[in-house]
């Protein structure tokens, strides 16, 4: 046993996490406790994040502000969190690899991302993550994350001049990973989880309950709502809130009977801002499923935002001609008065990140 291991027994374990994940339209805070068989949530709250706020040149004190008084409303300022990074800054490669020892395995990922990231392994901070557990096999398959060093060191100052300390910088395909496959519900089959946000899309695909592909794609819910501004010659925010609040997608049957011209119209738009992301979608499924041998996605799990659309989930299986569903959080949330809670499916990666903590991954 290594000696941090053989501490770890007596020392009292850590059950609560704080996880953040800012999104380009709303930072989800998520609080979770797992020190029962199933974790449970403590907290979920979110707030809108502010227009460009991760844009290169947004003004950095009114970052500061905006996070400090988000920790401070929220009660985190002091406490450690968790958080990803936001949008396609990171790169991720997948490579297999001889079993080495930790120590060959980190010289062994320096080489190989060199050769395969296109980008001076000076400007990048590399983490890398065994895919596959303990086995037989002689070799293993490796998750490379290489983000730009810069943009790692101003979240740390960032988060830390708001009142909090970064206990962990993860990856969000990986917490999504662990949201949707990782607590071991979800059988062995070859499914797809997609988490569509406001300007981003991430795709991961789990096989036998691994991590085997991921790709983040620069579209998100923000398309149908301009799509709807176009339409209605509305302005982005209030075609958002016209989107959110009113709009659906019609089945077959519905489109069939729909008498009502504005439901038509509201239709016509949002199939039309919904097909170059579901296009994109479709792509990378493709991608996958022509390099997996034989051995393609046969479910999708649905999560983010754009989610919530209604009609979405019958619209995108039928588009993709896979069967959908949304996310079951693996977690227990309860109401005010005791009872089970749905969990909006926005929160995916946020609890995705603070169930690091689980026991099911340490
Ligand atoms: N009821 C709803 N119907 C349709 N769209 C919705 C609804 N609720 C939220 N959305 C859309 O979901 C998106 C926001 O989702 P989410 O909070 O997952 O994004 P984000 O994490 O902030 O963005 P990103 O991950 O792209 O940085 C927005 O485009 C918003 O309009
Ligand atoms: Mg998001």
């Amino acid at each position: 046993m290594k000696r941090g291991n053989f501490l770890k027994k007596f020392l009292p374990q850590k059950t609560d996490y704080i996880a953040v994940d800012v999104g380009t339209r709303q930072t989800k805070i998520a609080h979770v406790n797992s020190a029962g068989e199933t974790p449970m949530v403590i907290s979920l709250e979110s707030v809108n994040t502010p227009e460009g706020m991760f844009r290169s040149d947004a003004p950095e004190d009114q970052l500061n502000r905006f996070l400090t008084e988000t920790f401070e409303e929220n009660g985190i300022k002091g406490k450690e969190v968790i958080v990803c990074m936001t949008g396609d800054r990171v790169i991720t490669r997948y490579v297999l690899m001889p079993r080495l020892t930790d120590k060959e395995l980190a010289k062994a990922i320096q080489v190989e991302a060199a050769n395969s990231i296109p980008v001076p392994m000076s400007n990048l901070s590399l983490r890398h993550v065994r895919l596959d557990g303990e086995g037989e096999q002689q070799t293993q398959r490796i998750m490379i994350a290489a983000a730009p060093t810069d943009v790692v060191l101003k979240y740390y100052d960032l988060f830390s001049r708001a009142g909090t300390r970064i206990s962990v910088m993860d990856h969000a395909p990986l917490a999504l990973w662990r949201v949707c496959f990782g607590m071991g519900e979800m059988g062995m089959e070859t499914a797809a989880a997609i988490d569509i946000g406001a300007s981003y899309t991430n795709i991961i695909v789990s096989r036998d309950q691994r991590l085997v592909f991921s790709r983040t794609l620069p579209v998100g819910g923000d398309i149908i709502t301009r799509s709807m501004a176009e339409t209605y010659s509305m302005e982005f925010d209030e075609a958002q809130k016209y989107k959110e609040e009113r709009a659906k997608i019609l089945t077959s049957e519905e489109a069939a009977m729909a008498f009502n011209p504005e439901d038509m119209q509201i239709d016509f738009s949002l199939r039309d801002g919904l097909s170059e992301l579901t296009r994109e979608i479709r792509r990378s499924i493709e991608y996958f499923n022509s390099q997996s041998g034989g051995n393609p996605v046969q479910r999708l799990i649905f999560s983010g935002g754009t989610a919530k659309l209604k009609g979405f989930i019958d619209f995108i299986a039928d588009a993709l001609e896979v069967p959908a569903g949304l996310l079951k959080f693996p977690v227990i949330h309860l109401d005010g008065q005791g009872q089970d809670a749905p969990i909006d499916p926005s929160y995916a990666v946020a609890v995705g990140l603070a169930l690091r903590g689980a026991r099911q991954f340490q």
